[in-house]
């Protein structure tokens, strides 16, 4: 692999990890470059969260390494690192506020230091009246939010974040979106695991997909797109769309309801003849022509 020294990068060298007979990583590679948030995506059991915890010493990989600015991060973590884990519900009896300077300080925080951050992030999430109370007593959501705020309390240049999305109602996803695009703007870097991948895609320029232990796709999502070689046609016509679609080139799909047809065709197939044709046989209302979604590159990648 080639590596790029001169700008600080989270590199995942081709990482393996086997537990018994199950191989959970099998070379898996990919970089998180700062400012531009990633999105690791995979089926369940794909090995994200192996990954992520490789990075914490949580697991110790068969081979490979993960660097970060070109070196083992093994020193960094403690304090330039934010991680966020799959497993929540940690310190269920701590109260909110103590929590948090207790990981500020785990992560090198002077007392001060640490209750300003602190008191800075419960305002945040509007927590604020809660401080006092202990974490088991709030909703899902609201310990998702003091658990991205324990991971980020001590201000670290890399986040990790395994499933961050997962449960959250739309107002607690607003929250945590606006605190990872704000992160990456800053010039951190950032990658979290979903499986949401409309959240991904509003959020993340750039994505890796991993399957069964192995990246199969990486990259700027605009760019995967575009080289995608399928094109998505989507018409609301009345009329005979099975006649339609079978005078049209490079058809590898068509999925129909209630008069509005998806149909996914070759990149390269030219669509004018179609359209006529299909105003010159029936009531055609409407059309679109897009690169396929994440969700279809996602489905291509691991199939
Ligand atoms: N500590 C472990 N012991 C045994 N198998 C494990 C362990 N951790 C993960 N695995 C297995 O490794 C594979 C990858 O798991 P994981 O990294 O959790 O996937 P993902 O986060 O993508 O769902 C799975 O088959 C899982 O069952
Ligand atoms: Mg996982």
């Amino acid at each position: 692999m080639i590596v790029n020294l001169t700008r600080p990068m989270l590199v995942f060298d081709d990482l393996h990890k086997s537990f018994g007979d199950i191989r959970a990583l099998d070379g898996c590679s990919f970089q998180v470059r700062p400012g531009k948030m990633l999105g690791f995506l995979g089926p369940n059991g794909a090995g994200k969260t192996t990954a992520m915890r490789a990075v914490f010493g949580l697991i110790r990989p068969d081979s490979g390494q993960v660097l970060w600015e070109g070196r083992p991060v093994e020193k960094d973590t403690a304090t330039r690192f934010g991680y966020m884990p799959e497993q929540r519900g940690l310190y269920p009896k701590m109260r909110l506020h103590d929590l948090l300077v207790y990981m500020g300080r785990l992560h090198g925080m002077s007392k001060g230091d640490a209750a300003a951050s602190a008191d800075s992030w419960l305002e945040r999430l509007g927590l604020a009246e809660r401080a006092t109370d202990r974490v088991e007593a709030l909703s899902h959501g609201n310990q998702q939010r003091v658990q991205l705020a324990a991971a980020l309390v001590h201000d670290p240049d890399v986040m990790i974040l395994d499933e961050p999305f997962s449960g959250l109602d739309p107002i607690a996803v607003d929250t945590m979106s606006g605190i990872l695009r704000e992160a990456a703007a800053q010039g951190k870097a950032v990658v979290f695991s979903s499986h949401q991948l409309d959240l991904v895609e509003d959020l993340c320029e750039e994505v890796a997909i991993i399957n069964q232990g192995r990246v199969v796709v990486e990259g700027d999502v605009k760019q995967l797109k575009e080289a995608s070689p399928y094109r998505r046609l989507e018409i609301d016509f009345d009329g005979d769309i099975g006649d339609l679609a079978g005078a049209l080139d490079g058809v590898h799909d068509l999925v129909s309801f209630n008069g509005h047809h998806q149909l996914t065709i070759d990149a390269n197939t030219d669509i004018r003849q179609f359209l006529a044709r299909a105003q010159e046989t029936g009531h055609l209302r409407t059309f679109s022509y897009t690169a396929p979604s994440l969700s279809d590159l996602f489905r291509e990648a691991v199939r």
